[in-house]
């Protein structure tokens, strides 16, 4: 898919390739959101969105829910503004509520190497929630080898860094509405 018409040549020159677009997210984060009504039927849900990729996903995926739901975010280092992972898991803001006893979504914009989400779930965890489990919008091969299981997911990506829907290269591209690949000329380099 080409990028669409009406994005600004600052953006439009540097898309490569759209991925999934505005109505292909749409579609799927509405049957995901059928699932997890189904799944938490006569239940009250807390989304944990982890910031900042998470933002846009966590806006469209909570307004598909039925089900009553309360969101609360984290933020949590991973990525600097380069492209590779730093192996470093820091958490830069911690929840606001108490989750004991509740019934707890973690929704991550993408997994990788899955160590971001690994040592989140780990955490939460010790903080006894009635249940907790995991979707993740985007998943790339390596994230097979993740030990924390991912109930819900969007979509499989391949091995290519992408942006948009909230995805950030160097925090700009979070905006655009569809999910697409950089021309190399993009990163500066
Ligand atoms: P992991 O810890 O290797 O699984 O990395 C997860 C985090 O890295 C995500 O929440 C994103 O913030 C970032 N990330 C991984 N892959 C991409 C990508 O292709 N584009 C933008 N950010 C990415
Ligand atoms: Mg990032």
């Amino acid at each position: 898919m080409n990028a669409p018409d009406d994005l600004t040549p600052a953006l439009r020159d540097n898309i490569e390739q759209v991925l999934f677009s505005a109505d292909d997210l749409d579609e799927r984060l509405a049957e995901v959101a059928k699932q997890m009504d189904a799944d938490y039927a006569g239940q009250e849900l807390l989304l944990v969105g982890v910031l900042k990729g998470a933002f846009v996903l966590m806006a469209d995926l909570a307004r598909h829910l039925t089900t009553p739901v309360s969101v609360d975010f984290m933020a949590v280092s991973s990525y600097g503004s380069s492209t590779k992972t730093s192996g470093v898991v820091r958490i830069l803001k911690d929840l606001d509520t108490d989750i004991e006893g509740k019934h707890v979504v973690v929704v991550e914009d993408i997994i990788d190497s899955g160590l971001t989400l690994d040592y989140l779930v780990r955490y939460l965890r010790s903080r006894n929630p009635a249940s907790i489990e995991v979707f993740a919008l985007l998943t790339k091969p390596a994230a097979h080898r993740v030990e924390v299981p991912v109930k819900y997911r969007g979509f499989e990506v391949p091995d290519l860094f992408v942006v948009g829907y909230g995805l950030d290269f160097a925090e700009l591209y979070r905006n655009l509405p569809f999910i697409a690949t950089l021309k190399p000329a993009a990163y500066g380099g």
